[in-house]
């Protein structure tokens, strides 16, 4: 269960607040948001490509799927050639690391929005993590690390901080996290037995790593600052409770639950696209920060506790140690 102050200010977000619909222009700027083809990632690829991006990149995983939305895009924008559909499986680090390749050749990236997220009832291994684990944690911090010097160096170019802004979720609120206690915490949460995968469980726990492991990171990018010059700031969004298809693995029950929460207080996709766009323009006061109703937001006690510190310190050294074994060298671009 979410803490009261949580849910009032959920409440509040979804009920009596009209998110700002963002004017700014990104005239030149070459944007990556993964997990575009459907949903809020689909909707601020297309609020990029209506305000001038010279490059959006629709990285997801089937061509068909990025091609169709592509399709969708340039018939509301008018503007054509400046979606682009890039293959991305964040199920496969090699997926991954091709990807990352393929982003040496671009001139620049201004932004990232690693948004692709997975939620499903069954406990399923996609290389060495269950799936949300490597889905919405691993492969999206791998590939934040291959491209980050291609954010440093565009930031110098342009002279002003490069973007690399999370999805995350008000979830991160709704779990205990017991695996924080196991011996190492990645293996621990690769026992299938007590996963909680029928309650969505599994999923809050995803994005509460992912908000600690962002919080690690963007410390790690300022300590670094002196010696990298470039800056980068990073963030973690929360988008409220929206309209996407999110919930489509999520099983019988509790997609019943959530289409009775659908019809009362959700969000549409082109509102949680603003929250992605919010994410995107970091502003100064966003990094290290979780991000609600596009301010920067209050995550949960724990994660602001002694505790939460220390665990966020012991998922990013376990992380590291992943990621090395995964592409060796890749932490030597912190
Ligand atoms: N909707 C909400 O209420 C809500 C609330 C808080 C946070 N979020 C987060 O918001 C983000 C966007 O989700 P959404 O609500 O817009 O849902 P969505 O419409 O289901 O979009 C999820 C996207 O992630 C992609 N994805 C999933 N697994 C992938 C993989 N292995 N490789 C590459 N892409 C993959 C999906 O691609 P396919 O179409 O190929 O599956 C899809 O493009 C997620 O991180 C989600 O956790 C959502």
């Amino acid at each position: 269960m979410a803490p009261i102050r949580a849910v009032k200010d959920y409440l509040k977000g979804q009920l009596c607040v009209t998110l700002p619909v963002s004017t700014r222009k990104w005239t030149g700027q070459t944007i990556i948001v993964t997990g575009s083809n459907v949903g809020m990632g689909l909707e601020a690829a297309r609020h990029f490509v209506l305000h001038d991006a010279a490059k959006v990149i629709i990285a997801c995983r089937s061509q068909e799927k990025g091609l169709a939305a592509i399709a969708d895009i340039e018939a509301t924008t008018k503007r054509t050639g400046v979606a682009e559909f890039w293959e991305l499986d964040l199920c496969y680090y090699q997926s991954v690391e091709a990807f990352a390749r393929r982003t040496l050749a671009l001139p620049r990236i201004d932004v990232i929005i690693a948004n692709a997220g997975v939620l499903r009832d069954s406990f399923e291994m996609a290389e060495d993590n269950e799936s949300h684990i490597t889905v919405n944690v691993v492969s999206h911090m791998l590939l934040a690390l291959l491209v980050l010097p291609k954010l440093r160096e565009t930031a110098i170019v342009t002279g002003k901080p490069s973007v690399l802004t999370f999805t995350g979720s008000f979830t991160h609120f709704m779990t205990e996290f017991p695996e924080r206690n196991a011996t190492n915490i990645f293996e621990g949460l690769n026992v299938e037995e007590g996963a909680r995968m029928k309650s969505s469980e599994r999923y809050f726990v995803s994005k509460l790593i992912q908000l600690q492991i962002m919080r690690e990171f963007a410390k790690q990018l300022t300590a670094s600052e002196p010696k990298k010059p470039g800056k980068v700031i990073t963030s973690i969004i929360n988008p409220g409770f929206v309209n996407t298809q999110i919930m489509r693995h999520a099983g019988a029950m509790m997609e019943l639950y959530m289409k009775l929460l659908r019809v009362t207080m959700s969000r549409t996709a082109d509102e949680g696209g603003r929250t992605l766009v919010h994410g995107a323009e970091g502003g100064e006061e966003t990094h290290g920060q979780y991000l609600g109703d596009c301010k920067v937001a209050d995550p949960s006690d724990y994660v602001k506790s002694e505790e939460g510190r220390q665990v966020q310190a012991k998922l990013w050294r376990e992380l590291m140690v992943k990621l090395e074994k995964i592409h060796p060298g890749v932490t030597q671009n912190l």
